[in-house]
């Protein structure tokens, strides 16, 4: 039996490896130990930072249930979901940029006729969304399901209290023209939830936890590649400085306030109110290699 040194060892691992039948699932476990021993060589680390380290792992594991997802959190927040994200992103030009999905969406939301007030009742500036869903090739994706999620004015999603109904999300369907609309309210920019081991690790790092304002959107329509984005408000603070590192430029809009009186007939306000006019553009499926 032969010594290992810090030389050979990554060698004698990746040689154990050689046998994995899957060749990418060998591929990605061959780079990782291939990286991760690289990684350990560069910081050689004490054993009490090497503890620490699975502590924090550990923790961030144990933070884990069906309504918090802390190692999302961490991908998020260390910009890997957005380096996925731009990985897998169509390379189409044309099509609407897409960006992080984050904690908060839900796969059965309330279903809405286009129109319809989804603000549950929480204050806010009345916020006027009216969409459209194209393809690449110009043409109008009538009957796209759209997906709609936001947090209040006051930064918090309904899901982050167990105790409230849903409120400021819901699934629209296209008309024939490819059209959605809904009243919701203007969102607010919040903190990610910063009380976890995420939340230690952004302190310790002098991070602030903090995401622009913006309201989510996931479009599907068939025959075309799915879109999962945001909409950021024009004007906030952490538009630079996103705690997950979501922001695009493209989707950047101004939500100028509007006189009660320009409202479109069927909805009487007493106050001013936003208008979020925007069109989707969703690639086309990609080919299979
Ligand atoms: C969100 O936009 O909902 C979000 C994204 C990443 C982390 C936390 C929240
Ligand atoms: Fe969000």
């Amino acid at each position: 039996m032969s010594e290992l040194s810090t030389e050979s060892i990554t060698e004698a691992v990746l040689q154990r490896l050689a046998g994995t039948p899957d060749p990418r699932l060998k591929f990605i476990s061959e780079a990782l130990v291939r990286h991760l021993h690289a990684f350990i060589e560069e910081v050689r680390p004490s054993f009490g930072e090497w503890e620490a380290a699975i502590d924090f792992l550990t923790s961030v594991g144990q933070m884990c249930t069906r309504e918090r997802q802390e190692f999302i959190l961490l991908s998020d927040t260390l910009g890997a979901s957005m380096l996925v994200d731009a990985i897998n992103a169509p390379r189409d030009p044309r099509a609407t940029e897409s960006t992080v999905l984050g904690p908060f969406y839900l796969d059965d939301p309330p279903q809405f006729e286009n129109g319809a007030i989804i603000d549950g009742g929480r204050e806010g500036v009345p916020l006027l969304i009216e969409g459209e869903v194209l393809d690449s090739e110009g043409n109008r994706r009538g009957g796209a399901i759209v997906d709609v999620w936001q947090s209040d004015a006051e930064g918090a999603y309904d899901v982050q209290n167990p105790e409230s109904t849903t409120y400021l999300r819901g699934r629209f369907t296209c008309d024939g023209a490819g059209r959605f609309s809904l009243w919701s309210i203007v969102p607010s920019s919040y903190a990610i939830p910063n009380d976890g081991p995420v939340g230690k690790m952004l302190a310790a790092q002098a991070r602030h936890p903090f995401r622009p304002a913006h309201v989510h959107f996931r479009i599907t329509s068939p025959g075309c590649s799915s879109l999962t984005t945001h909409i950021f408000v024009k004007g906030d603070e952490y538009l630079d400085s996103d705690a997950v590192f979501g922001v695009k430029e493209s989707l950047i809009e101004d939500l100028p306030l509007h006189e009660p009186n320009e409202a479109p007939i069927g909805r009487l306000l007493d106050r001013p109110f936003s208008w979020l006019r925007r069109t989707f553009v969703l690639a086309p499926v990609p080919h299979q290699a």
